[in-house]
């Protein structure tokens, strides 16, 4: 990609290209912040739907504490853009990885892991004691999410036998919020206060049981602004509500205006009235589907055409596309960002449809 200069037009940036738009970006991070400190809770991004330093940055400068990543190697681009206090959530496995975070250890001021299991706990305990470093754990608990996590029931047991183990600090809970993705804003409420409740009633248990929890931390973008003060929670880690993509709009979270990341791409065939076909196959747009409107993406100006089929490099527009010619330029609004932004090497950052920047997506790919 020929790197758009700051200044240029929107239309002159060569396709396809991933392009978020400032004011937009900048409105999504602030709502939730303020959403956060409304609630008392500290918002802890997690940074797998940006995957970019800059944006980070602009996070933590508006409020956030710190930083979630899923990866290791999100957390060592994080760590080499100067984020103080990351933590993974997520269970790092493997002697490779093990290694991986203790060195990671040794350079970040605040860091934490998840872990759910003695197989996961153990290593990196011997680790880190080998290594003469405590590192800060939170237990994740399964709460329904049906995906990493001890059961409810198993948390007092575990975290007992976590305690003697040396080179760990339990010093939190956290869970994942997948049950927070329903479209029925009292349902997300509902779940809001009950995944608080849960998380905060078994924080005091630890508590009563003589540990020091002082994290309990969960939330996904859907459930983000839904706390009440006094919920339970410590932390939210909401990640894709920075760029938001069609899924957050067909369940509601977000509008289309508030859709911060699009895919600008050409028109380069009409071969057809019925059929117009673009630059942006599922190497630009990811293979995801919506998963409530079936498509592989959505134009944000008129027409009001989606990609309806796709191929490696070309993506087909539906009949909608009657009026689109050959070489115009389309922005289309993806599935879900978080695979879509992967794909991508740099972010070309524009506002009133002139390019402001280009941020490189320092931990694109980063997926080990
Ligand atoms: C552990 C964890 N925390 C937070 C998030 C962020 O959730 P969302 O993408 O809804 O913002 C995710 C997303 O997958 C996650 O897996």
């Amino acid at each position: 990609m020929l790197l758009p200069l700051p200044g240029q037009p929107l239309d002159a940036v060569d396709t396809p290209a991933l392009v978020v738009d400032y004011d937009i970006l900048l409105d999504n991070l602030t709502r939730l912040q303020r959403a956060a400190d409304a609630a008392g809770l500290q918002l802890r991004p997690h940074i797998k739907a940006h995957k970019t330093p800059e944006i980070a940055h602009l996070q933590l400068r508006l409020g956030a504490v710190g930083v979630t990543c899923a990866k290791l190697g999100e957390a060592e681009v994080m760590a080499t853009a100067g984020i103080e206090d990351i933590f993974i959530a997520n269970q790092i496995v493997g002697e490779t990885k093990v290694r991986r975070l203790v060195a990671l250890a040794r350079r970040v001021p605040k860091l934490s892991v998840a872990v759910d299991s003695l197989e996961v706990a153990r290593p990196i305990g011997a680790a880190c004691a080998a290594a003469g470093l405590t590192l800060d754990v939170l237990i994740e608990v399964d709460t329904g999410a049906a995906r990493c996590g001890v059961l409810p029931e198993r948390v007092v047991p575990f975290a007992r036998e976590l305690a003697v183990l040396p080179g760990l600090r339990l010093v939190g809970l956290m869970a994942y919020a997948a049950r927070s993705y329903v479209g029925d804003l009292e349902q997300r409420r509902a779940f809001c206060r009950q995944e608080a409740a849960e998380l905060a009633a078994l924080a005091q248990e630890l508590r009563a049981d003589g540990h020091d929890i002082a994290r309990v931390s969960g939330g996904s973008t859907p459930s983000g602004p839904c706390y009440e003060p006094g919920c339970g929670l410590t932390e939210i880690r909401s990640g894709t509500y920075c760029l938001n993509d069609h899924n957050q709009v067909d369940l509601g979270t977000c509008t289309r205006e508030q859709v911060a990341a699009t895919v600008l791409a050409t028109v380069i065939s009409r071969p057809a009235p019925d059929r117009a076909i673009l630059d942006a196959g599922t190497k630009a747009l990811d293979q995801q589907v919506g998963k409530l409107t079936e498509g592989y993406g959505w134009l944000v100006d008129p027409p009001e055409a989606s990609v309806v089929k796709i191929n490696d490099e070309h993506g087909y527009l539906d009949a909608r596309a009657g009026s689109l010619r050959v070489a115009d330029k389309v922005r289309i609004i993806p599935p879900r960002i978080c695979t879509c932004l992967n794909l991508y090497d740099w972010m070309v950052v524009a506002q009133d449809g002139v390019v402001r920047d280009v941020w490189r997506i320092a931990a694109r790919g980063r997926n080990t």
